[in-house]
């Protein structure tokens, strides 16, 4: 019999055979339960791909995905009347919750004077000057998503060195890019899906996270232009880097002339300014997204203004003379759109207030403890992430320092039985892998009840 997670007595342990089968048992009551998201699933299938108009929305599921009504708050309810705490926030792109008031005011005002002009509007001001203000980063783009700002930095940085090689770290993700979409397979860089240029992972290395020694040998060479990391990982469980791991990153890819791109995508959920301002990081460029406009597709990076220049006369001319003048390409035309720049200003001038992360904070504080109380109710040496609003835990005693270390003790048919369960208790997490996360409209109360469920679960799989 396979045994699948380590108990603090290693004579109880959870066996294989038990979750199989209650994951059978709730995979048939997600099913069941829902009829009008299986009868329009069945009907999206003659227009889409897999009936969805995305392909995660159906990759990312052991089970069928369900469609939805609509969401207020915290909280959101699919077609068949179930509602569900949001516990993921999609993929935290909805951390300020669903229908914030401030921002469904200034999109429809928006809307109704016109979204979109292919000229800037007053609101992309306020928004730079504020970012610059939380971020420390003096100058600002704007794209539609954080993987075309992951995109444009790194074509800023390439052409900024003159150098095409990009390193990240082990567990990376930073969106739907060539050099993010590849594996670490036996030490060597390999696309990690079909469909790439042949050829796509040559310019991309890859080391584990935490480890210096490995970035001061691939910066070494020469022919890295820059560094693409998140400052906590938050795509393989939560990571944390060791003290100083970050500040002697910087100062090793200074000394060999690479740039830094700090991708903030998910973490700016934590704190006021990041943790850019909460840890003192430095970086050359950063790149934000996800929840930043409330809802609406945004995504920016910021830079000095020695890097923003090279970016200045657009494609037809570059006043920094490098790269035989022709500037770097970027944008799109909805790219910075009036739309979605006043959606970022209400959202970071009444809803991302300073009050509003220390709120979700302390939330995610109450349930790391609430978290942390279960499993040792459950007499399991389980340990958990503790990530402001975020929480998360590992199937281990010990948190992962990299990659390797994460998915030697990952265990996707624990996560994905815990999912369904969840979801037939009223709890969604959409990436059940990254742990929950407090939304900031949800309460006390409702990680209490985050709390409650996880108990059942593991009452059931451990007696
Ligand atoms: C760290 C990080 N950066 C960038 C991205 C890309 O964001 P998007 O899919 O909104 O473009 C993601 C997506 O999950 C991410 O986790």
């Amino acid at each position: 019999m396979q045994f699948i997670a380590a108990r603090i007595d290693e004579s109880m342990m959870i066996p294989g055979e038990r979750v199989r089968k209650i994951l059978i048992r709730e995979q048939e009551r997600f099913v069941t339960e829902r009829p009008r998201s299986r009868s329009l699933l069945e009907r999206g299938r003659r227009s889409m791909p897999g009936g969805v108009p995305m392909s995660w929305m159906l990759s990312l599921y052991e089970h069928m995905p369900m469609f939805i009504a609509g969401g207020s708050g915290a909280y959101f309810t699919d077609v068949d009347g179930h509602r569900y705490l949001d516990m993921n926030q999609a993929d935290l792109s909805m951390n300020c919750g669903y229908g914030p008031e401030p921002v469904v005011r200034a999109v429809a005002e928006r809307m109704k004077q016109g979204s979109q002009f292919l000229l800037p509007t007053e609101d992309a001001l306020v928004v730079a000057e504020e970012l610059a203000r939380r971020y420390g980063h003096s100058h600002w783009q704007f794209t539609l998503s954080a993987s075309t700002a992951n995109i444009e930095a790194i074509r800023l940085a390439r052409a900024v060195t003159g150098r095409d090689t990009v390193l990240l770290f082990d567990g990376q993700y930073h969106g739907e890019i060539n050099e993010s979409l590849v594996e670490l397979e036996d030490g060597e860089v390999r696309p990690g899906t079909a469909g790439l240029l042949r050829g796509a992972a040559e310019c991309t290395r890859i080391v584990q996270f935490n480890d210096l020694d490995a970035v001061e040998s691939v910066l070494g060479d020469g022919d890295v232009a820059c560094v693409v990391t998140e400052p906590a990982l938050t795509n393989i469980g939560v990571i944390l880097p060791d003290d100083g791991f970050l500040h002697a990153m910087k100062e090793i890819a200074h000394r060999h002339g690479t740039l830094v791109v700090l991708d903030e995508t998910h973490t700016q959920v934590c704190a006021y300014g990041g943790l850019t301002r909460a840890w003192g990081i430095e970086s050359d460029m950063i790149v934000l997204g996800k929840c930043l406009a409330g809802g609406v597709s945004i995504g920016t990076y910021g830079m000095a203004e020695e890097i923003g220049c090279h970016l200045r006369g657009g494609w037809q001319a570059d006043p920094a003379g490098q790269d035989s003048g022709k500037g770097v390409a970027t944008g799109g035309t909805l790219f910075g759109n009036a739309l979605s720049l006043a959606a970022a200003r209400a959202t970071l001038e009444q809803v991302l207030t300073e009050e509003t992360y220390a709120r979700g904070a302390a939330l995610g504080g109450r349930l790391a403890d609430g978290i942390e109380a279960a499993f040792q109710k459950a007499n399991l040496a389980w340990s958990v992430q503790r990530l402001f609003c975020r929480s998360g835990y590992t199937f281990a005693p010990q948190l992962p320092r990299n990659a390797l270390e994460a998915r030697a003790v990952e265990n996707p048919e624990l996560r994905g039985l815990m999912r369904v369960y969840f979801a037939n208790r009223g709890i969604w997490e959409a990436i059940s892998s990254a742990g929950p996360a407090a939304s900031f409209p949800a309460t006390a109360g409702d990680m209490g009840r985050y709390v409650a469920v996880l108990e059942e679960f593991l009452d059931e799989i451990t007696s």
